[in-house]
């Protein structure tokens, strides 16, 4: 079964744009996150980032006591959010890059490249108890050096898959190198999630990729809430991952 982990940032985001400094406000993170439960989400995935800008110190803390299933909590590879994700405990961490500049997150972690920290990191959350995926680029030496940093999971970024979805040679090229990812990271014992981008048009074609774990969704989900609601998107996007075939 593929499991589906639900983003809930952009009901922060909501929320700050009306409410920013002030406490409280509407629509809350963590009310949402239990509807998406309700909805039969196996997870919730909150990122903190550095400059607040939707989720909160608080809600985090709030969704970890209040929340039944699994909550992801995406940080960046940082002194100060790897002390809170200490203090949180939370099932598992995804490790991501982080530009101030950036509206979402833009590429992958450069874990080839950078290898110290990430492993350093690393080692702290699995010592704590805590799943530690790494948000890589589908590359095979981004697959290596996440083996190599000790994180159980990978999670592949699916965003130049979800933008080469308009040009069907650029799509199919995209979702061969998610492919051939995911294969290579299950060779090294890795646990495979990915997200990115995903939504109920490039989502079928997400199933010709072998080893999937976990979906994180966030956009799309809340998008779509906002026509429909939060229970009918979360099982409109359950249904698009039934039937995975592993
Ligand atoms: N996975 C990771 C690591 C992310 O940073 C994000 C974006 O916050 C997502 C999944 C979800 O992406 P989207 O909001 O495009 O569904």
């Amino acid at each position: 079964m593929l499991r589906l982990g639900v983003n809930i940032d952009h009901v922060a985001t909501l929320r700050q744009a009306r409410y920013r400094g002030r406490g409280h406000g509407e629509p809350d993170p963590v009310a949402a996150a239990l509807a998406a439960e309700d909805a039969g989400a196996h997870g919730i995935t909150a990122h903190l980032r550095e400059d607040r800008r939707h989720i909160l110190d608080a809600d985090v803390f709030r969704l970890r006591q209040s929340i039944r299933t699994r909550l992801n909590f995406e940080m960046a590879v940082v002194p100060e959010i790897l002390d809170v994700a200490l203090r949180l405990g939370p099932h598992a961490c995804c490790l991501v890059p982080e530009k101030r500049t950036e509206v979402t997150t833009e590429g992958g972690l450069d874990v080839a490249g950078s290898p110290g920290p990430v492993r350093d990191c690393t080692r702290r959350l699995v010592d704590a108890g805590i799943e530690v995926s790494l948000f890589v680029d589908p590359e095979p030496a981004q697959l290596d050096a996440a083996a190599a940093a000790g994180a159980q999971f990978v999670e592949l970024h699916t965003g130049a898959y979800a933008e080469a979805w308009h040009s069907k040679h650029e799509r199919n090229v995209q979702l061969e190198r998610l492919v051939v990812a995911a294969r290579h990271a299950h060779g090294l014992g890795l646990k495979v999630n990915a997200g990115h981008g995903l939504n109920l048009q490039n989502l079928p074609l997400l199933h010709l990729v072998p080893h999937l774990v976990e979906l994180n969704i966030g956009h799309s989900i809340i998008s779509r809430a906002v026509l429909v609601g939060l229970h009918a998107a979360v099982r409109d996007f359950l249904a698009a991952l039934h039937g995975y075939p592993g």
